[in-house]
């Protein structure tokens, strides 16, 4: 395994995180589960991403993470950095959802009591809420550090203007923001737009979520909607008229140039998210252990030449219009 520098920070993480987001709840099969987080930890994946709301039911996956880390890394706490959130609708009422101080203390206290942990090494803001001051959310994650149950913080999918202004309160307060977590792929190249500047220019961290477009990015769409995949499955966040002609066009044709490159299509996603120096690492998800095995052999090859890198575009240019 690779790694890379948070930013300005002391932290490294893997060049490729796993994500919990499905396939490690409740209604998910659980040796499997214990299997990737077990495999993934071998091979120096040292970062595993949560949040209160992941399952389904919301709150299993870190429940079923906590779990198999007793059970099965238990001594090897100090080995892995192990992040949550807290921002997205969790509980009934009005303190069960969005930014407020409220919902972030009594979540990050919900979180560690299902994981079983002392302190999270990551705990973010899930989301900018539209009404909360930015102020509030992050003195109540300055906080959180201060009480000793998050070691770093950091904000995720924060328009830009919010999300300067949330590292800037931050650094003033001296507990920068660690590092910004946003969705980023070839189908969705949204950060390049601001968020990258923002993050160089603040040196933060930038993690990628969803690089494989929750599995369109691989080939497993190219013919059909297989039973098994999250777009075939009803807890699935993908849904099938997602999958749609063009995109199935699109991936067959960034597919050819997979297989110059002699790697999977999903290799040659995370390699694309990886290409940018900003990007400190990718948070994958998978369903199965022969996922995470094929998508951590990306390190192998994440350099591209310009006729790839303006082949892609090209093929993007498609995709955007
Ligand atoms: N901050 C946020 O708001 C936010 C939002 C979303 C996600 N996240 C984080 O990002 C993580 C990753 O998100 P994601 O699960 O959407 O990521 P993703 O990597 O884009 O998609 C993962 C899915 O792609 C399929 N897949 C993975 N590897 C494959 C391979 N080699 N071949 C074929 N199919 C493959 C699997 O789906 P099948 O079930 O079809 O096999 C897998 O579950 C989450 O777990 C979470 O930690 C954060």
């Amino acid at each position: 395994m690779k790694y890379s520098y948070c930013g300005l920070s002391g932290l490294q993480l893997p060049v490729i995180s796993l994500g919990l987001w499905h396939n490690f709840g409740f209604n998910d099969n659980f040796d499997e589960a214990k299997k990737m987080i077990c495999y993934a930890f071998e091979k120096g994946v040292t970062h595993f991403d949560l949040a209160n709301n992941y399952g389904p039911p919301p709150g299993s996956s870190e429940t079923n993470f906590g779990k198999i880390l007793k059970e099965n890394l238990d001594s090897h706490r100090d080995e892995i950095i192990i992040s949550s959130k807290a921002g997205h609708l969790m509980w009934p009422g009005p303190y069960g959802d969005g930014s407020s101080r409220k919902n972030l203390m009594a979540s990050i206290n919900q979180s560690l009591k299902r994981t079983g942990l002392e302190y999270f090494d990551i705990f973010y803001s899930h989301r900018y809420d539209g009404v909360t001051p930015v102020e509030e959310t992050m003195q109540a994650l300055i906080d959180i550090v201060k009480q000793g149950k998050a070691l770093y913080i950091g904000i995720s999918k924060y328009p830009p203007e919010e999300a300067k202004q949330a590292m800037s309160f931050l650094r003033k307060q001296h507990v920068p923001c660690l590092i910004f977590q946003d969705k980023y792929s070839m189908l969705h190249r949204k950060p390049e737009e601001e968020i990258f500047d923002i993050v160089e220019k603040e040196q933060t961290g930038f993690i990628g979520f969803s690089p494989l477009a929750q599995g369109l990015l691989s080939d497993k769409y190219l013919n059909e909607i297989p039973p098994t995949s999250r777009a075939a499955n009803p807890d699935g966040f993908l849904k099938r008229e997602e999958v749609t002609q063009k995109i199935v066009s699109i991936v067959r044709q960034l597919n050819i140039i997979a297989n110059e490159r002699q790697q999977s299509l999903a290799q040659m996603a995370l390699a694309w998210v990886l290409r940018r120096d900003v990007v400190t690492s990718v948070i994958v998800g998978t369903s199965s252990i022969e996922q995470l095995q094929n998508n951590l052999k990306t390190i192998d090859n994440i350099s591209f030449n310009d006729n790839e890198l303006k082949r892609i575009d090209s093929i993007l240019e498609g995709a955007a219009q």
